[in-house]
């Protein structure tokens, strides 16, 4: 008799050198360098490289690396007209999963799956995501397009794309640590639907594609939108002990809350709950942060001793917000980041590939016999 691990808890399907979690003491490290000194010196670019080469860039192959995304800043000829004939109310994470898969059509040789080739779509596809985001923001709204700048970082021309003009320093930054915050995270659901398709030695668009249907769900990536529309609910700090106990006696989930590898904090929330702070104190946004405080105070105190903490969602939620990203742009927002980690994951597969086949223990019935339908 098979044993059942449901929800593959404690499998262990890979191994890893990109990042190293230890979910009892709440620590982070990609490529054994902690989350918090790369937020605080790192940028998201040189943080890509480190997960794509398991090592930090000299200054000559960052401003390399960096050439090469921006060279992938403008969209394929084609592109363009096919995000303007888009239903104008797509929801953007279905949109950005469709487009990046329609990015394998306006590809000489998708298919390409030796190292290099690998890593060329890997930099297209980190290279247009923002673009296709911004385009299709502006698009919906029926505003101009804003072409991208190629003197800016991927976080600072995305806000520019974004809004029509160019982020202050600090938008810049923060949205830039946000990136690296959220850039890679072990074998979580969405990297291993990426290792997955790719053992089939399928192709990276595929490969990301399923990733990015896999972050979508509340669940996983899913829940930074659903911790919005949670504050936006609650109308102050005062309403929010009864909120969360309604919901709990209700057996539902909290969206920001809960891990299954971190049974503490989730380090990568304690750093956006700083800049979550700092922004809101910035942009007039305090009440909002209040009620975020208030949240986490309740469910501390409910749920802390089971091992349930704010993860990587909760604050990012009110971080996106003080940036100005549109609620539906926080899981897509997600989606540019993780691209770093999903292709660095497909990069590490293909190096020592063997398909993923899991087995399955079948509790169905056995030796049913075939009836006409006649006699059904
Ligand atoms: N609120 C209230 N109770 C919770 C929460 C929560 N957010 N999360 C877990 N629990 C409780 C469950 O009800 C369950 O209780 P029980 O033992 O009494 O039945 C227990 O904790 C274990 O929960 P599971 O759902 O079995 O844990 P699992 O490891 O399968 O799920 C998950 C982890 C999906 C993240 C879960 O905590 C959850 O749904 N959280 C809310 C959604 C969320 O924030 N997702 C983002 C995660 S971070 C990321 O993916 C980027």
């Amino acid at each position: 008799m098979p044993l059942t691990a449901k929800g593959l808890e404690g499998v262990v399907a890979a191994e890893t050198k990109l990042s190293f979690i230890d979910g009892e003491k709440g620590v982070l490290e990609y490529v054994g360098i902690p989350i918090g000194e790369l937020a605080e010196s790192s940028t998201f670019e040189e943080t890509v490289f480190l997960l794509w080469n398991g090592r930090l860039p000299t200054p000559a192959e960052l401003a390399d690396f960096n050439e090469q995304i921006r060279d992938r800043y403008e969209l394929p000829a084609g592109m363009e007209q096919r995000l303007l004939s888009l239903p104008r109310d797509a929801k953007p994470m279905h949109m950005i999963r469709t487009m990046v898969s329609a990015l394998s059509m306006h590809d000489t040789n998708p298919d390409a799956n030796d190292q290099a080739g690998l890593r060329r779509r890997a930099l297209n596809i980190l290279g247009h995501v923002p673009t296709l985001l911004a385009f299709f923001h502006r698009y919906r709204m029926g505003l101009p397009l804003v072409k991208p700048d190629r003197s800016l970082s991927i976080a600072a021309n995305f806000l520019y794309m974004l809004n029509g003009r160019k982020p202050t320093d600090t938008m810049a930054r923060a949205m830039d640590i946000c990136l690296i915050l959220h850039a890679d995270h072990g074998l979580n659901n969405s990297t291993f639907s990426a290792r997955c398709v790719m053992s089939t030695e399928s192709d990276m668009y595929s490969a990301i594609t399923a990733a990015i249907g896999s972050l979508k769900g509340p669940l996983h990536g899913g829940a930074n939108e659903g911790v919005m529309v949670m504050l936006n609910e609650i109308p102050s700090v005062a309403d929010c002990e009864k909120y969360i106990q309604n919901k709990l006696e209700k057996k539902a989930k909290i969206p920001g809350f809960g891990h299954r590898i971190y049974k503490s904090y989730d380090p990568r929330a304690t750093h956006l709950q700083v800049l979550a702070k700092k922004l809101a104190q910035d942009t007039g946004n305090m009440p909002l942060y209040e009620k975020s405080k208030a949240i986490e105070e309740v469910m501390l105190r409910e749920k802390a001793a089971k091992g349930i903490y704010p993860n990587v969602d909760f604050f990012s939620a009110t971080t996106y917000h003080c940036i100005g990203l549109p609620l539906d742009l926080f899981t897509p927002t997600f989606v540019i980041a993780r691209v770093g980690g999903w292709a660095g994951h497909v990069l590490e597969q293909m190096a020592n590939n063997r398909l993923y086949r899991p087995d399955v223990d079948y509790t169905g019935p056995r030796d049913v016999r075939y009836t006409p339908a006649t006699k059904r």
